[in-house]
């Protein structure tokens, strides 16, 4: 049975909130911590599991953060016992975002003999200079390390995470990081503008006139890194993330297309039959609230069905492919052609939007500035 008709959700997210150091530019949540916290959250996750797993079938899993591989190999093992003991092994594609100063051989063959199948590597620059300004713990020659340790585990799907547009750096530079990240031969590439999130310590320099943003250049980077990937034969299907033919992350495809999804851990949102619940954004209140066999929600929305559909075009925009006029009716129940025909028109006029018989999608310019665009969906 279809999920939509309450049948189990396909979909399951897990975070895991601990960074040997925060980022500058980093507004997930996740802190530095001892040993204790984190068998602490392992026992608080499992019951967590424990308590959807009826509710749950899982096609896609993505365990992400802060840093997963930050937990240790006995942590690991608890999980994947656990997760065998509920049924909630075996999905498609299990995706664990590695970081590249944390991960070891026998970290990655386990990872790959539980069953996960794709990693994904924060590696964000390959210029020393550019890791620095960005507070990661890793060096250059780690991501290196790590992309062979993934490969020798027998990892067949693997994301590179890239920044661009990071203060101080040139289009340069930036065709130096793309060129040598491609030649790694991933089969999938995000890369993202760096982002200016209230309440990190980037977004208080570029407040207090430390540097400041250019966006010409930003859309030079960008600019390059559409052709780079293209040449490599990394097709883009989302604003920010390239893949090889079949590669594209099945997991994030199903949040844009307004899926369901349970997500565990602190700080993590689920999304089901039309409610979306938020977990509390605090480590320790989050395991004393699953060891008192209560639910970390912190807070729950049930948006009316029309916010609910402009939410769901909104957020389907950002791919290339945009939204089927028939997908969309049968995931919203609301007809794009109806309630959105003036929005689709503006932007086509404004040379941002494309309509065809079937479907409405962002032009490559469109696809620029989805989030402007996208705002005109909201209802
Ligand atoms: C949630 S992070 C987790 C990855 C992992 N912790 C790591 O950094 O190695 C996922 C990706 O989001 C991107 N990201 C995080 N904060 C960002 C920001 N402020 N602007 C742009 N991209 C950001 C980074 O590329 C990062 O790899
Ligand atoms: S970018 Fe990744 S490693 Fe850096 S603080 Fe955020 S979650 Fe942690």
């Amino acid at each position: 049975m279809d999920e939509s008709a309450g049948g189990p959700v396909s979909s399951l997210y897990a975070h895991v909130p601990f960074c040997a150091r925060k980022c500058g530019y980093c507004a997930f949540y996740s802190e530095p911590s001892d040993g204790g916290l984190r068998a602490r959250y392992v026992k608080a996750l499992i019951r967590e599991m424990e308590s959807v797993a009826p509710a749950l079938r899982p096609e896609t899993v993505f365990f992400g953060g802060g840093t997963p591989t930050l937990l240790n190999l006995r942590q690991w093992e608890a999980i994947f016992d656990a997760m065998g003991r509920l049924g909630l092994l075996g999905a498609a594609e299990w995706t664990v975002e590695c970081n590249p100063a944390t991960l070891s051989l026998d970290k990655a063959r386990l990872l790959r003999s539980a069953g996960v199948n794709r990693a994904s590597l924060g590696v964000q620059s390959l210029d020393p200079q550019m890791l620095e300004r960005l507070g990661r713990v890793h060096t250059r020659p780690m991501v290196f390390d790590s992309f062979d340790i993934l490969r020798r585990a027998g990892f067949e799907n693997v994301n590179l995470d890239l920044m661009f547009a990071i203060p101080g750096q040139t289009v340069r530079a930036w065709r130096r990081t793309l060129d040598e990240a491609i030649a790694l031969g991933s089969e999938h590439l995000s890369s993202y503008e760096v982002i200016y999130e209230e309440d990190t310590p980037l977004y208080a320099e570029l407040q207090a006139g430390r540097f400041a943003v250019d966006e010409d250049l930003a859309c030079a980077m960008y600019e390059e890194l559409l052709e780079r990937a293209a040449q490599a034969g990394l097709e883009q299907y989302e604003i920010a993330n390239f893949a090889r033919p079949s590669f594209a992350c099945r997991h994030n495809v199903n949040y844009w297309r307004a899926g369901s999804f349970y997500g565990l851990g602190p700080s993590a949102t689920s999304y089901v039959r039309g409610a979306r619940t938020r977990n509390w954004s605090n480590t320790r209140l989050y395991c004393e609230r699953l060891e008192a066999g209560k639910p970390a929600v912190e807070s729950r929305e049930e948006l009316p069905p029309l916010a609910r559909a402009g939410e769901a075009a909104a957020f389907g925009l950002r791919l290339v492919a945009g939204w089927p006029f028939d997908e969309f009716r049968r995931t919203t129940g609301h007809d794009l052609r109806v309630e959105w025909a003036a929005d689709m028109r503006r932007l086509v006029e404004q040379g941002w939007g494309r309509l065809s018989p079937h479907r409405f999608q962002l032009t490559p310019a469109g696809l620029r500035f989805a989030d402007s665009a996208a705002q005109m969906f909201l209802r």
